[in-house]
């Protein structure tokens, strides 16, 4: 099945370059994930996306080619793995794909190292789509996800990459702890992976955000809408999942 992020040049990437560029995402996952920077141009959140992890660009093109003329995007990554040469391939993908040098930077740094004035000062401004895929252990995705909320447009969207992966399990204790440090934030979708390399992600907005998304997603995906949700204690979240089902009983 074919699933759309509704925006031309994304959709085209994800049709015709996202297999080329080498990465970890799910399809399924940068189309949702297209689909909300769209819908965010059409509510009139302005802002710029960012990436902690950009690796070769994966994520960080789709992400980009939804941007708004004036607004940015940020790849953050150490770009040593598995050698120095990943940084230009970054740029030669990016470049093949139709996203210009002047709509976005690379900046090689460890994402420990940064500060929210970092990178609002190379943005000129707050993020609305903050994507997170940089070093999967407990206290760097906590860092990170200070990091990314500092910078946070107030109706913007945190993505977590790898989330209830089977090899990193324990990323999510930090997630939760985090989100009962944090009241006001909540796990807006839960987009379900697709392969052992293709896994989780977690969609996280304000409270006050949440229904500026909710609706808009069931709808658009109706056919991918697991409607028995997740279960968060205090509320439920939409579940995305290429083929919704149940378990059969046998
Ligand atoms: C799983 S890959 C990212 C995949 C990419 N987002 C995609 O969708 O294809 C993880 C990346 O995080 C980077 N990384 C790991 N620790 C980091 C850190 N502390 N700061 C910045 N980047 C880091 C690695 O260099 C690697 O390129």
């Amino acid at each position: 099945m074919t699933f759309r992020s509704g925006h031309p040049d994304i959709d085209r990437y994800l049709a015709e370059g996202y297999d080329r560029v080498r990465g970890m995402s799910s399809r399924f996952a940068a189309t949702i994930c297209g689909h909300v920077i769209r819908r965010q141009s059409e509510l009139g959140i302005a802002g710029h996306v960012a990436e902690i992890g950009t690796f070769e660009g994966r994520f960080f093109i789709a992400m980009a080619l939804g941007l708004a003329p004036g607004e940015r995007a940020l790849g953050i990554d150490l770009f040593d793995w598995p050698n120095s040469g990943v940084l230009d391939l970054l740029h030669g993908h990016c470049a093949r794909n139709g996203l210009a040098r002047e709509r976005y930077e690379a900046l090689k740094a460890n994402s420990r190292a940064l500060t929210p004035a970092d990178i609002l000062g190379r943005l000129g401004g707050p993020v609305r789509f903050f994507h997170i895929d940089g070093e999967h252990e407990r206290e760097s995705l906590t860092a990170d996800l200070d990091l990314a909320q500092a910078v946070l447009h107030p109706q913007g969207i945190i993505c977590l990459d790898d989330m209830l992966h089977p090899g990193y399990p324990l990323l999510l204790v930090a997630v939760h702890e985090w989100l009962e440090r944090h009241p006001e934030m909540r796990v807006l979708c839960v987009i379900d992976r697709e392969d052992i390399v293709a896994a989780a992600k977690f969609m996280i907005c304000h409270a006050e955000a949440v229904a500026l998304y909710e609706q808009d997603l069931m709808t658009s995906f109706q056919p991918q809408h697991f409607v028995l949700g997740a279960e968060f204690e205090r509320y439920f979240c939409v579940v995305l999942t290429p083929h919704p089902r149940l378990a059969e009983v046998d």
